[in-house]
């Protein structure tokens, strides 16, 4: 099991534990966290699924593929750690991994 924490843009904290595998969107969902609506479903179309990594794990996921990064550029909270959270898939060197919610979604 891993341990994920996601965090509200009005610092509402939410924790997990997940067996690695799934998305970060996915385990989202699943678990109820407010601020994710992946509305696609996980489709790399509707980008309701942003999330902010924290600081040091933009490195522990792959580089976004065009299609990702062609929807990040139209999101108007867009910062350099912003990634869709449908296309993080959540590995055991993960563990300890935060995200940021954005206010608002797609
Ligand atoms: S769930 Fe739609 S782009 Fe991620």
């Amino acid at each position: 099991m891993i341990k994920i924490t996601y965090l509200s843009s009005d610092g509402v904290e939410h924790q997990v534990e997940v067996e690695p595998g799934m998305s970060l969107m996915e385990v989202a969902v699943l678990q109820e966290v407010d601020g994710i609506v992946a509305e696609c479903g996980g489709g790399c179309s509707c980008a309701t699924c942003h999330v902010y990594l924290d600081d040091g794990w933009k490195e522990a996921f792959d580089e976004p593929a065009e299609e990702e990064s062609s929807l990040l550029e139209f999101l108007d909270e867009v910062k350099p750690t912003s990634r869709l959270s449908c296309q993080l898939l959540l590995r055991p060197d993960h563990d300890g991994l935060c995200v940021r919610t954005p206010a608002t979604q797609g």
